[in-house]
């Protein structure tokens, strides 16, 4: 969602600071080439999925991609005016070209070899989120589409090193299964009367942990998994709660830090359980809430001109 562009400076730096350590702990210091980078995830890291969907979450129009360099400042449908973190981190890694929309058209041949982009706006965990397209789960559906083209192009032995050793897999996802999902008054009342917040986010823990194991499944060993930021102090929803300028939706923000406990208690887990697979975990919260208490400290500013 373009409501949450202001996030993007500060998802590069985490998303970096997450891969080094990614690279580093791979291995312990057999280093091998990242060549590929895999993307799955929501509108903070699409880049151009849902230009093929029939979808009202659409960011192919200005001024999406004002200071997107690769395309002259064209929209491409990434939903930031400039790059997401998906992007820096195959610029970061040295690949030639950013990780192609798992829907383009150009999404076929060598061109995978760089990784592919399955992210979608308005994506989420759980299967109520989003459209079809955009839930994780068909996400993983289409990386296995993926991985059979790339057996293809390699060769079965080949392509499974090139998934375990070279290629990273960053998932960024779970703030619109609160969002447009739990919190929305309209569509999730039900839930909500019906499932109390414990037990919300022990269903999305646990979809989200047999998602993660599928992509293990499919050989993927490098991971990096960003945590919910604090999706209360976001304008949508001050708006919609009526907050001022300096307040933050309380509720949001304990879901998802109710949320974010339990993943890295997941992540924990799983670095335990699946063998050979690193799981490094995003502190996206922290973070963001940083830029948001101290932001003059970080040249932003609050902009008083309100359409
Ligand atoms: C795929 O097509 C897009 C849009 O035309 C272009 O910007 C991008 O560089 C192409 N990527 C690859 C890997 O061919
Ligand atoms: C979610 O959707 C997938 C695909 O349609 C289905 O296989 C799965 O059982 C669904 N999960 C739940 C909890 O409804
Ligand atoms: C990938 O697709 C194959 C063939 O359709 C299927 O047997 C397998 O279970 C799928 N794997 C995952 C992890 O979805």
């Amino acid at each position: 969602m373009d409501r949450m562009k202001p996030w993007g400076p500060v998802l590069v730096v985490l998303c970096m600071n997450s891969l080094n350590s990614t690279v580093n702990g791979a291995g312990g210091g057999n280093n091998e080439d990242l060549g590929a980078s895999f993307i799955f995830g929501d509108s903070l890291v699409g880049a151009g999925n849902n230009n093929y969907l029939q979808t009202l979450s659409k960011a192919n129009i200005p001024p999406n991609g004002i200071d997107f360099k690769a395309s002259g400042g064209q929209p491409t449908g990434r939903f930031t005016n400039g790059r997401t973190i998906g992007d820096i981190v195959g610029e970061e890694l040295g690949i030639p070209d950013y990780a192609v929309p798992y829907l383009a058209p150009n999404s076929t041949g060598k061109a995978i070899l760089y990784g592919v982009n399955y992210a979608s706006g308005g994506g989420g965990i759980m299967n109520a989120t989003g459209s079809i397209f955009a839930r994780i789960g068909f996400q993983i559906d289409y990386i296995n589409n993926t991985r059979q083209q790339l057996d293809k192009l390699l060769g079965p032995s080949k392509a499974k090193d090139y998934i375990s050793k070279s290629s990273i897999f960053s998932i960024t996802i779970g703030s619109n299964d609160f969002l447009n999902n739990y919190l929305l008054p309209l569509v999730s009342t039900g839930t909500r009367i019906s499932e109390n917040p414990d037990a919300f986010i022990d269903d999305m823990i646990n979809h989200f942990r047999n998602q993660l194991t599928r992509l293990y499944q499919l050989n993927a060993r490098k991971f990096v998994i960003g945590n919910v930021g604090p999706i209360g102090c976001i304008p949508y929803q001050k708006t919609i709660n009526q907050l001022k300028e300096n307040q933050c939706v309380g509720l949001s923000n304990r879901l998802a830090m109710q949320y974010n406990r339990q993943l890295k208690n997941l992540l924990t887990e799983l670095n335990w359980n699946l063998q050979g697979a690193i799981f490094v975990h995003a502190n996206v919260y922290d973070l963001v809430m940083e830029l948001v208490t101290n932001y003059a400290k970080y040249g932003l500013r609050i902009d008083t001109h309100r359409p």
